[in-house]
Order: structure tokens, then sequence, then C-alpha cells
């Protein structure tokens, strides 16, 4: 059994090397959503948002099923609040809070992390959006983790 943290530096390592190899940013975010999904079992559902005008569109995603929304106002959901904020949002219960968007009836937690520009900290590219069948499945632990994840994966993409 690979540990948490064994995990989490092993999938640091595959994406740094698919940013340094994949040709073009839409591969580089489609290996990400790849990895993240196969190697954390309580990532159920795994996608990237990017950011176009005024709206979050959906990219490459894994997880058992589509989700309707493929495009999604900023400020509207639990995802148009991080790109609104430019803050990671964590979401224990999301039938207790009131801006959650349903995708899916197995969610029960969610994670969203904005993706920010490298050079402008404030300019939110898209953001990784992560949704899990478990309870409150996502601790400071995945929000470090896929902070960096965001940082990585921003260098690849025009902004
Ligand atoms: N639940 C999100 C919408 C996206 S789906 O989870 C894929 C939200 O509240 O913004």
């Amino acid at each position: 059994m690979i540990s948490l943290p064994d995990r989490r530096r092993g999938a640091l390592d595959a994406i740094d090397r698919a940013v340094n190899a994949e040709r073009t940013a839409g591969a580089v975010l489609d290996r990400t959503v790849e990895l993240l999904a196969e190697t954390f079992e309580h990532y159920t559902w795994v996608g990237v948002y990017l950011v176009d005008g005024d709206d979050l569109v959906l990219g490459p995603w894994r997880g058992p099923e589509a989700t309707e929304h493929v495009r999604i106002p900023v400020g509207q959901g639990i995802c148009g609040a991080a790109a609104a904020s430019g803050e990671t949002e964590i979401v224990d219960d999301v039938n207790a809070d009131s801006r959650y968007l349903a995708c899916f009836p197995s969610t029960r937690s969610e994670i969203v992390v904005p993706i920010l520009a490298p050079a402008r900290p404030h300019a939110v590219l898209g953001e990784i959006d992560i949704d899990s069948a478990r309870p409150a499945a996502f601790d400071a632990g995945d929000r470090a983790f896929l902070e960096r994840v965001a940082r990585m994966v921003a260098t690849r993409l025009p902004g």
C-alpha cells in the first residue's frame, strides 16, 4: 500500500514530466487530470475549467460521468466562487452549500483550486475541480498538493 505522501510525490514528479514534455497546454492538462484521477481513490471526478471571458469552460476531465455544467459564469457555483476570488474552495458537504451546482448525485464534497497566472497572481486562468463521493474528502494536504499542481500547469497556459 503506497502512502498518501508518496502518492503525492509520485504525482508531482509525473506532472512535472508532463509539463516539460507534452507538446501543448491541452495535453499537459489532459495528462494532469488523468494522473490525479487514477492516483487518488477519493478524487471521484477530476476536471479543469479554463476562463473564457466571464465564463469558465470545461476542458479535460476524467470520471464516471460527463457533467452538464460545461460553461459556468464566473461568480456562479463553487467553481465560479473560486474563479471570482482566486482562492481555493473546500466544501465538506455540498448539499449544505447553497452555491453548489449539482453535477452528480454521488458527489458529497468538492475542492476547487484556481490556476493563477504566474506573472499576474490576481489573474485566474482556470481551475482544477474535484468531486468526491466521500463526505469531507479534502483536507489541507489536498489543498497544498493541488495548489502546487496548479502552479506547475500554469507555467504552460497562455496568460
Ligand atoms: N459543482 C460545481 C459545478 C461543476 S461540477 O462539480 C463538475 C459548482 O458548484 O460550481
